[in-house]
């Protein structure tokens, strides 16, 4: 493999992108607040960051339905005013010859319980099992978090399966190239999967197979919707986001989760698009005293699963050209980096120096800190 990997195609799914940087999902509520309805400056946003043709983007969570959600600001995708108004999004970046899939979001017990109630609907979860580590850091800071969810049945198990399809649909009809389903960082879909907070007893919850069916039914029925080469999923096996706790048992869950999708890979026209994993890294000191980031190592995933793999968290240029060029189907992700950055994949292409972001207004409304951070010329 040459040595620059980083700015050669590769496949992924049905599009093929022309350099192996992808911009993370990155929330930034700045969606119509009375009806999850994407804005214009969200255009310009998304519009900015395809500057570069053949970039693949993710778009910011979004929720698959009303009762998914629970922080204002942030869109949806279960209405057609809302398909209408991600129509501008995505025609802005095809313009710009790059592409866009759509991640899709339900909360889950992390959810902000008084604006959901506000709302008509129940804090819901796997089992009764609060998330204990939010600590007032959250969207709606008038929610107060932390308060037990209401499990499941096995009937609304369903619905749900049958709202992230309609979601998927409309994601298409809305002119994605594709959906991310999000699996990852304390919302729903893992909460299922960690063992900690699913005590269920039923199919859905007890083993490893259990704990895997609903992501494994939200992933079939996606599929069988819109096709696999439209699907990727995200998934956190060692973040601690929402509560979640990773132990001796993450290893099997997620190895398990993967053999399958990796099993439906090898039949005709069952590949997913992508994995793609948000990684825990920490920061420590080598024997020089140099500061160095110590990434959990997720070899694993390579081992099981032979597509293309995303992987994102605290990489910068040079890592990213390591990583690439020893595994010729991994993309990096970069979220902060493209906050900053709206021509990030050209400033590393020509290893210009990046802008820095000001984390006042990751979650801020209106234009400031988020349509205005410089080009580099
Ligand atoms: C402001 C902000 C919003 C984020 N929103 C999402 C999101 O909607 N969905 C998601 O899966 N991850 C989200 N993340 C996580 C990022 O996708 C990414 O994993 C994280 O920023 C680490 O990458 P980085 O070190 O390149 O910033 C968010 C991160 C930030 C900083």
């Amino acid at each position: 493999m040459s040595a620059n990997n980083l700015f050669k195609p590769l496949n992924v799914g049905k599009i093929q992108v022309a350099n192996r940087i992808i911009m993370a999902p990155l929330t930034r509520v700045r969606a119509n607040i009375s009806n999850a309805v994407p804005t214009d400056i969200m255009t310009t946003y998304y519009q900015q960051r395809a500057s570069v043709p053949g970039t693949l983007l993710i778009t910011e969570a979004t929720f698959i339905t009303e009762r998914a959600g629970g922080y204002p600001g942030v869109p949806g995708i279960w209405s057609k005013e809302q398909v209408s108004a991600w129509k501008n999004v995505t025609r802005a970046i095809h313009k710009q010859k790059s592409f866009v899939f759509q991640q899709l979001w339900a909360l889950g017990r992390v959810a902000g319980p008084d604006t959901l109630h506000a709302l008509g609907y129940d804090l819901v979860s796997a089992s009764s099992v609060p998330d204990e580590t939010k600590r007032g850091q959250s969207l709606a800071p008038q929610d107060v978090f932390g308060s037990a969810p209401r499990p499941l049945k096995i009937e609304e198990i369903k619905e749900y399966v049958k709202d992230y399809v309609h979601a998927a649909k409309n994601a298409i009809e809305a002119g994605f190239d594709g959906v991310e389903i999000h699996s990852a960082n304390g919302y729903l879909l893992q909460q299922f999967l960690d063992e900690h907070s699913n005590l269920r007893t039923d199919e859905y919850g007890g083993s490893v197979e259990n704990r895997a069916r609903f992501v494994l039914e939200v992933v079939d029925a996606i599929v069988k919707t819109i096709g696999a080469e439209r699907v990727g999923i995200r998934l956190s096996p060692y973040v601690d986001n929402g509560g979640m706790k990773h132990g001796p048992g993450t290893l099997e869950q997620y190895a398990y989760l993967l053999k399958e999708l990796e099993i439906r890979g090898l039949k005709p026209g069952g590949r997913l698009a992508y994995i793609h994993t948000v990684e825990n890294t920490f920061e420590a000191k080598n024997s020089i005293g140099e500061p160095i980031i110590i990434r959990r190592p997720l070899e694993f995933v390579r081992n099981v699963w032979s597509g293309v793999w995303i992987r994102t968290q605290k990489f910068d240029r040079k890592l990213a050209l390591e990583f690439v060029d020893v595994d010729d189907k991994l993309l990096i992700g970069f979220g902060k980096p493209f906050i900053a950055n709206p021509d990030l994949v050209h400033r590393f292409k020509e290893d210009l120096p990046l802008n820095d972001f000001d984390f006042k207004t990751f979650y801020a409304n209106g234009p400031k800190g988020y349509i205005d951070y410089p080009f580099y010329n």
